[in-house]
C-alpha cells in the first residue's frame, strides 16, 4: 500500500464518517450542551496538530467555541497541568499512542473535564483515556506519510460543528465524498506541476483562515516527502515579516478558497507576482488562479468551511508527485517511522 493509494480512499472514508461518527458526536454535543462547556482544547502532533489548526476555525467560527493547542509537556514532563475541568479536552491522533497526547487526557479526565479521543485505533491508549471516542474507520494507514487519517480528522471536525449546532445537517456534507473523488482526477496536471517545481529547493506556502490548516500540511508533507523546505505562513504573519525575504524566481504556492479571505489573498498574490515570485495557486476563485504561473482549480460546490477537506487532496497529490520527480522514494522519508512516541 502506498501514499498514493491511501489517499485516493479519501472520498470512501469520508463517506462512511458521514454515518458511523453520528451517534458518538450527538453523544458528545449532548454532554457539552448539558455541563455548558465553553472552551476547547486540542492536543496533537504533526499531521494531527493540522487538523487542530482547522478545529480552531471551524469550532470557532460554527459552534461559537473558542478551540486552544494543549500544551502536552506541562502533563507529560513538568507535571504541572493547568486548570481544564470546564473545557472540553480533545486527543486527535492517527495512531493514538504518543504518550505526551495521552497525559494531557489523562490529566483532563482526572480534573473531571469532559474528553474526546479523535483516532484510526479505538482500542488505542488515547481512546482508553477519553470519556467519548470517534474512530476515524480509515483502515490501516501504513505509509508513513499521513493522507486519509489527516481527511478523516478534517472531517470529524466538522461533522463535531454539525453536531454542537444541532438542526438540519447542511447539505454541503453530503457532497464531500463526490468533491473529494473529483480531486483525484487533477493527478494529470499535477504530475506537470510537480515537473516544474522539481528544482525548487525550498518554498513559502500560504493561505488565510479555514485553509490555513492546508497551507501548515502541505508545507509538512513538502519536507518530509519531498525533501523540499517548506515553510507555512497564515498570509497576515507573512505580511508581517517573512514578506522581506520575497525575491524574483522565489516558489510560492498559496491555498485561496472564496469568502471574506479571498481579497486580501489576490491582493498579497498580486504583489509578490509583480515581484516576480513563481506562484502556484490553489482555489477555486478563478481571480486568485489568473496570478499563478501555474494553478489547480478546486471545487466551487464546497462551501469555504468545509473546502479545507477538498483542498488537501491535491496538495498530497503534489507532494508526491514532486518526490517523485525529484528522484526521492515517497515511502521511505529520511529519519521518520509510522508512529513517532514523544513523552
Ligand atoms: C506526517 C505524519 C506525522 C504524524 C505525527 C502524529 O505525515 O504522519 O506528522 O501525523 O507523528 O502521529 P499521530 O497522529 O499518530 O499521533
Amino acid at each position: 500500500m502506498t501514499m498514493r493509494q491511501e489517499l485516493a480512499e479519501s472520498p470512501g472514508v469520508v463517506e462512511g464518517l458521514l454515518v458511523s461518527a453520528q451517534a458518538p458526536l450527538g453523544l458528545l454535543a449532548g454532554e457539552v450542551r448539558r455541563r455548558g462547556t465553553r472552551f476547547v482544547l486540542v492536543a496533537a502532533r504533526g499531521t494531527s496538530d493540522h487538523a487542530a489548526t482547522y478545529a480552531q476555525y471551524v469550532l470557532g467560527a460554527r459552534a461559537g467555541l473558542p478551540v486552544g493547542l494543549a500544551t502536552p509537556s506541562l502533563s507529560s514532563l513538568y507535571g504541572q497541568a493547568p486548570r481544564v475541568a470546564d473545557a472540553l479536552v480533545v486527543g486527535m491522533s492517527q495512531s493514538g499512542r504518543s504518550p505526551d497526547i495521552v497525559a494531557v487526557l489523562d490529566d483532563a479526565r482526572r480534573q473531571g473535564a469532559l474528553t474526546l479521543a479523535i483516532t484510526n485505533d479505538p482500542a488505542s491508549p488515547l481512546a482508553r483515556a477519553a470519556d467519548v471516542v470517534v474512530s476515524l474507520e480509515a483502515g490501516p494507514e501504513l505509509a508513513v506519510a499521513a493522507t486519509k487519517t489527516y481527511v478523516a480528522e478534517l472531517a470529524v471536525v466538522a461533522l463535531l460543528s454539525e453536531a454542537l449546532r444541532a438542526g438540519e445537517r447542511d447539505p454541503a456534507l453530503g457532497r464531500l465524498p463526490a468533491a473529494l473523488a473529483s480531486m483525484l482526477e487533477l493527478e494529470p496536471s499535477i504530475v506537470r506541476l510537480a515537473d516544474r517545481f522539481a528544482l525548487a529547493p525550498a518554498c513559502v506556502v500560504l493561505a488565510r483562515g479555514f485553509q490555513y490548516a492546508t497551507a501548515r500540511e502541505w508545507a509538512l508533507k513538502l519536507k518530509e516527502v519531498a525533501g523540499v523546505f517548506a515553510d507555512p505562513y497564515s498570509a497576515a504573519d507573512y505580511e508581517h515579516g517573512p514578506i522581506a525575504l520575497a525575491e524574483p524566481g522565489m516558489p510560492v504556492l498559496a491555498v485561496v478558497s472564496s469568502g471574506p479571505t479571498l481579497s486580501g489573498m489576490v491582493s498579497l498574490l498580486g504583489r509578490l507576482a509583480a515581484d516576480g515570485a513563481d506562484l502556484l495557486v490553489v482555489s477555486d476563485a478563478e481571480a486568485a488562479r489568473a496570478l499563478g504561473t501555474g494553478s489547480l482549480a478546486l471545487r466551487a460546490d464546497l462551501p469555504e468551511w468545509l473546502a479545507p477537506i477538498g483542498a488537501i487532496l491535491p496538495c498530497q497529490l503534489f507532494a508526491y508527485h514532486l518526490a517523485v520527480a525529484r528522484g526521492r522514494d515517497p515511502e521511505t522519508p529520511h529519519n521518520l517511522s509510522k508512529v513517532t512516541l514523544t513523552r
